[in-house]
């Protein structure tokens, strides 16, 4: 999901779900297959009916338009229509298709975060901030929130073609000027309504912390009291609902893609996630992402939810920027006072008051509901209906996991206090009074309920705190390295994702458990989900300034700028936080730029064993492949450097980068190698560039070779010339799976 809500039932309960569905497939069911054929290269009305006909090639001629569930046709060339798999193989062998793949699911992935990362309030804006649009690919919007009032706003910019989909109850106004919902299922009930209205929260949240107005006074009962407001206050939101309560589909997802870039947008907020790391083509979102790049368009993506392991990022695509969550200083504890008077403290946001009342505490492991044929070892972890009603109501029940809070809050509980082993960086909403322990506190409270008769306890309400080691990545937040190509190093940069305050639709329980009765206009969300949208409105920011940007310049920008972070507080380095945490103000002058154009991605494309023909479908031109090699990979003109090697033994590797001057006219570069490696040698030849106008480009190579003397070494680059400090993160991963 979105937010990062742990709970093993329900991985349990989707694994039980995919062995049974396992089966009862057969090959000639069908499903939803993307077809895609890259660029466009006729009108929308042929190549609709070209869509039409190859069907009829492969299914009969009986199928009309009617049977495709999209034609991609707008801004890139494909369509979505269900198949067999004898049907799928037939197309993908036809002219001018470059993939085809089974739509699958994805999944979602937030006052205080803008000033933590220095873009306060009353910074230097540009009118023409206005003007700037922001596609949000998300679960909707709630339009009547004061994030998004229009008082203000002038019409939508004149190159807006977007609409506003005919909905029930829904209007845009000009601070939300289109919005549309992409249903391919065509199933709508209660909670998946026919319109862009977002009844689940995810989307208006993230919608308001790109571009949100200025709302003050915004908290979520009391907690992250503040000034609620995105990066770019001043800018239009353009919304596209691909995201519902089961999820993201591809097939909607692709057609929300083809929309966004055809009516306009500036820059797209992408807070969905994958399961797995999809080749380049395979992939409703590199595909999204890169035709957007072709019409000059940012996306912006978060990294994923699957840390802290290595390798865990799914959002890789070079052509879009990948965004870590980092931790702002705000952090919330919840005590835990036993019967004895012991005090435990926990994580968790409380906002409910027990009144210092000592309750009973039973733990969730005594009492199964075995009426429904749970035991023990299910009710321990207090999932939905395992407990038994009769003997946890009115009580707290200890758990041993982390959960919503759903299982307890269902049986008729108290209170619940969960323990388990995970990092304590993530407080999180319950339906009902909860703390989350660590083990050793848990264990203690376990000998209390088990060696006391009448055990009791309270919870208390969350107390907000300073946390003064952040920011450090959040462990749930992905990690690298890219699985798809090893030598780009992901995630890009890191922005603020974890207790983030942002609008809510209050029509959602803030914990997002059915029978939570508070329903408020604010809420605190914690994922990637909640830093994509920061480093979007980053974005926008930038693009305001510099409206002429190529997408890879705004991201050299944001990533040349970062703060740097430290590997001390996340052993993954780089993998962890990219180019390190973002500065939106700092970005606005970087000195220099790592520039990419989208031939420069093709050529990359071309050294990764994509071949020409494909490529030229992608691309829509005559590209040559002639010159790429397995190097080109350490040239693509990335503001960062990375190899990975499958052993520590010797090696040389030589990249060649090309940096353009946005800086001052005349100005002498030094770079400057930092190395925390004994083992290994950084060169950068030359070692001095001097400019003498703006827009000069010049060249340098960077040789990196020795024996790394530790899995990840951390190293940088950086252009200093007095006033302004260019760092490329550099990073050397060794694999040790041999
Ligand atoms: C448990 O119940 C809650 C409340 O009805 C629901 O939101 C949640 O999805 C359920 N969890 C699982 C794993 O079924
Ligand atoms: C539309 O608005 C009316 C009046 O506010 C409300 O009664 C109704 O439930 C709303 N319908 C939907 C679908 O939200
Ligand atoms: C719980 O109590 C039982 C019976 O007194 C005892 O055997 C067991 O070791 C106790 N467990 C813990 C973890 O304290
Ligand atoms: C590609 O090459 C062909 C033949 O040389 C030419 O007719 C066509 O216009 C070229 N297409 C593009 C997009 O450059």
């Amino acid at each position: 999901m979105a937010r990062k809500t742990p709970s093993l039932s329900w991985l349990l309960l989707s694994l039980a779900f995919t062995l049974l569905l396992g089966h009862s497939t057969t090959q000639n069911d069908r499903k939803t297959y993307i077809v895609y054929m890259g660029q466009r290269q006729m009108d929308e009305i042929s190549t609709a009916s070209l869509h039409t006909s190859m069907l009829q090639e492969v299914i009969g001629s009986n199928v009309g338009p009617e049977s495709l569930l999209y034609s991609y046709k707008r801004s890139f060339n494909g369509f979505a229509v269900e198949l067999t798999e004898q049907e799928a193989q037939k197309l993908a062998g036809m002219n001018g298709v470059v993939s085809v793949f089974p739509s699958k699911k994805k999944k979602l992935l937030t006052t205080r975060s803008w000033d933590f990362i220095g873009l306060p309030q009353k910074v230097r804006r540009r009118l023409v901030e206005n003007d700037i649009i922001i596609g949000v690919l998300d679960t909707g919007i709630w339009p009547e929130s004061k994030s998004f009032s229009d008082k203000g706003f002038g019409p939508p910019p004149r190159k807006w073609r977007g609409t506003c989909q005919a909905s029930i109850n829904f209007t845009c106004n000009n601070k939300i000027i289109g919005a549309r919902y992409y249903r391919s299922s065509g199933v709508f009930d209660e909670n998946n309504v026919k319109s862009p209205r977002d009844l689940k929260g995810h989307g208006t949240h993230t919608a308001s912390t790109a571009a949100g107005n200025f709302v003050s006074g915004a908290s979520l009962l009391g907690y992250g009291l503040g000034t609620a407001r995105g990066g770019v206050p001043s800018a239009r939101i353009a919304v596209y609902k691909v995201c519902w309560f089961d999820d993201c589909d591809d097939a909607d997802i692709l057609a929300a893609f083809d929309d966004a870039i055809a009516d306009g947008v500036d820059i797209i907020s992408y807070s969905i996630g994958g399961e797995q790391t999809l080749k380049y083509f395979q992939d409703v979102t590199a595909i999204g992402a890169f035709h957007a790049m072709r019409t000059g368009i940012l996306t912006s993506m978060a990294a994923g939810n699957k840390g802290p392991g290595l390798g865990t990022i799914t959002n890789v695509a070079p052509w879009s920027l990948s965004v870590a969550a980092t931790t702002i200083d705000r952090k919330y504890f919840t005590q835990v006072q036993l019967g004895n008077k012991n005090i435990y403290e926990g994580i968790s946001i409380n906002t409910f008051d027990l009144k210092n009342k000592q309750y009973p505490i039973i733990y969730g492991g005594d009492a199964p509901n075995t009426r429904k044929g749970f035991q023990s070892s299910d009710s321990r972890y207090c999932t939905n209906n395992s407990l038994d009603q009769d003997l946890v109501k009115g009580k707290i029940v200890l758990c041993d996991i982390r959960t919503t809070g759903a299982g307890a809050f269902l049986a008729g509980a108290v209170g619940t206090v969960m323990q388990g082993q995970a990092q304590q960086d993530l407080a999180t909403s319950a339906p009902l009074p909860a703390s989350y322990l660590r083990l050793k506190d848990g264990s203690k409270v376990y000998s209390y309920i088990n060696s006391t008769r009448g055990a009791t306890a309270t919870i208390h309400k969350s107390k907000e705190g300073k946390d003064k080691f952040a920011p450090y990545i959040a462990s749930f937040s992905s990690r690298g390295p890219n699985a798809i190509t090893p030598n780009i190093l992901q995630p890009d940069l890191a922005a603020p994702g974890v207790h983030i305050l942002a609008a809510w639709p209050p029509v959602s329980p803030i914990s997002t458990v059915k029978g939570d009765k508070r329903a408020l206009l604010y809420n605190i969300d914690s994922g990637t989900s909640m830093a994509c949208p920061h480093a979007t409105g980053a974005a926008a920011y930038i693009k305001s300034f510099h409206p002429t940007w190529s997408p890879a310049a705004i991201k050299s920008a944001l990533m040349t700028t970062a703060t740097p972070m430290s590997a001390k507080k996340n052993y993954e380095a780089e993998f962890a936080y990219g180019a390190g945490n973002i500065n939106p103000l700092k970005a606005l002058n970087p000195g220099l730029i790592y520039d990419i154009g989208a031939l420069d991605y093709i050529r990359f494309l071309c050294g990764e064993g994509y071949n020409t023909k494909l490529l030229h479908l992608v691309a829509g031109d005559n590209s040559s492949c002639s010159r790429a090699t397995k190097e080109t990979v350490f040239n693509l003109n990335y503001p960062s450097f990375a190899i990975s090697l499958s052993s520590s033994r010797s090696f040389s590797q030589v990249y060649h980068r090309t940096v353009t001057n946005v800086g001052s006219p005349t100005s002498t570069y030094k770079g400057i190698v930092t190395s925390t490696a004994t083992g290994l040698r950084i060169k950068v030849n030359p070692s001095v560039l001097t400019f003498t106008s703006l827009g000069q480009k010049l060249s340098f190579a960077l040789t990196i070779e020795g024996t790394p003397n530790k899995d990840i070494v951390s190293a940088s680059l950086v252009w200093d010339d007095g006033k302004f400090q260019v760092r490329s993160p550099i990073v050397v991963a060794v694999s040790t799976d041999d």
